[in-house]
């Protein structure tokens, strides 16, 4: 580990643009030092003995890309297409819950740093600034609403049509995590920032979850909280139902097998994104990178396919976009960056992210989003 003082002008460094670029094990060891040990743990562990958590990052290893050279790669164009928008890169800022734990400014600061560079922004229904909030402070740059399904189900319409009346593009369920996972970190840092009502900004605005109340005291507001997201029964009847109440194009996040990937596509989804959440909810699942192939196969010409988990460097987007996924997300590396240097460090995580993502394609012979999907990538 680096020692602290090394790390202190580290963080100096960063924050006062000496050093760029720096790769992301530097910027996570910055986050641990700056950061408590329980936001940090938070943010970096995964669930049980945290096999899926390194299989993310190692899996990415067995796969390498074999370039095709002389291609004229001088007018490179790395845009993408998603329901009818064009975005800038081929990646998304994934759902991150409650980052006030990292940052006062939290989700406004990374919003704030995504509208910067025209990265849509996935917001998290347990985020720490409410829908309105982020919105204002971001304006009309892309953004996504991820839900995480209500048992009131009018919480969860309610919050998907404030989504919709804020210019949110489309809405990402996430279906895996009706329950949380066996997280060991936070239980040892005896840390869960719901509790601490890190997560409650949505749903302390949320008139529909208001009613619902007998009082407005914290300890109500977060019970309730945590009663409305424990919700095992979820399944595939929620979907159709979700799929009724707005025009905005749904995704699934969570997807790992072909055959819920099909049922997706049944249930009249709009796009799918592969995931295990980062290695944060069943530990022992597969690895994201190798789940996508056989998700490509069964849908990949019917609806986007998506892909989060271990995304670190450029090249782990030439590969997922190889193998087929229409785009990434980026989740760890933006949250160490608001914990080392707020919005500012997102800021020059992003425009490291952006400028190696498009070396990276280019060398691997891509000059847009169609060649990309043409790169050759093997499996060891
Ligand atoms: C997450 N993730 C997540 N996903 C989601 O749908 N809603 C959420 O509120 C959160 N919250 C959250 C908090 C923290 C601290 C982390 C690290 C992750 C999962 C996230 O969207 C994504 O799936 C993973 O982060 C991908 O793994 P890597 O690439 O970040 O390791």
């Amino acid at each position: 580990m680096v020692a602290k003082k090394e790390n202190d002008s580290l963080i100096h460094r960063i924050v006062s643009s000496e050093v760029f670029p720096f790769c992301v094990e530097e910027l996570e060891a910055a986050a641990k030092e700056k950061s408590s040990a329980a936001a940090f743990g938070y943010t970096r562990s995964g669930a049980g003995g945290e096999e899926t958590l390194r299989k993310n990052l190692k899996a990415f290893e067995k796969y390498s890309i074999v370039p095709k050279l002389l291609r004229d790669v001088s007018a490179a164009d790395t845009r993408i297409e998603l329901f009818g928008r064009t975005y800038e890169h081929p990646f998304l800022l994934a759902p991150i819950g409650m980052m006030k734990i990292s940052d006062d400014e939290g989700e406004l600061a990374v919003a704030r740093a995504a509208a910067k560079y025209n990265v849509p922004f996935i917001q998290s229904t347990v985020s720490s600034y409410s829908i309105e909030e982020v919105k204002k402070a971001s304006g009309n740059s892309p953004k996504w609403f991820q839900l995480y399904w209500s048992n009131n189900e009018k919480i969860s319409y309610s919050m998907v049509k404030r989504a919709e009346e804020a210019g949110y593009e489309a809405i990402v369920l996430t279906i895996d995590t009706f329950m949380f996972g066996w997280r060991e970190e936070d239980m040892r840092n005896q840390f869960s920032p719901l509790r601490e009502g890190f997560g409650k900004a949505n749903y302390i605005t949320d008139e529909v979850f208001l009613e619902e109340l007998d009082n407005n005291d914290d300890d109500t507001v977060i019970q309730n909280i945590l009663n409305n997201i424990y919700h095992p029964s979820l399944n595939w009847n929620h979907v159709t139902e979700l799929k009724k109440q707005t025009n905005l194009p749904i995704l699934l996040k969570g997807v790992l097998h072909s055959s819920d990937a099909r049922l997706a596509i049944e249930s009249g989804v709009d796009g799918i994104i592969v995931s295990n959440h980062g290695g944060r909810q069943l530990d022992g699942v597969i690895a994201a990178i190798d789940a996508l192939p056989p998700v490509v196969k069964e849908v990949g010409n019917e609806v986007p396919i998506l892909l989060d988990g271990g995304i670190r460097r450029g090249a782990d987007v030439v590969k997922a976009l190889a193998l087929g996924a229409d785009a990434v997300l980026y989740g760890r590396p933006y949250a160490y960056a608001l914990a080392v240097a707020g919005q500012a460090g997102v800021e020059k995580v992003l425009e490291n992210f952006i400028q190696e993502t498009k070396v990276s394609l280019a060398l691997a012979g891509a000059s847009n989003m169609e060649t990309a999907r043409n790169i050759d990538v093997r499996k060891d």
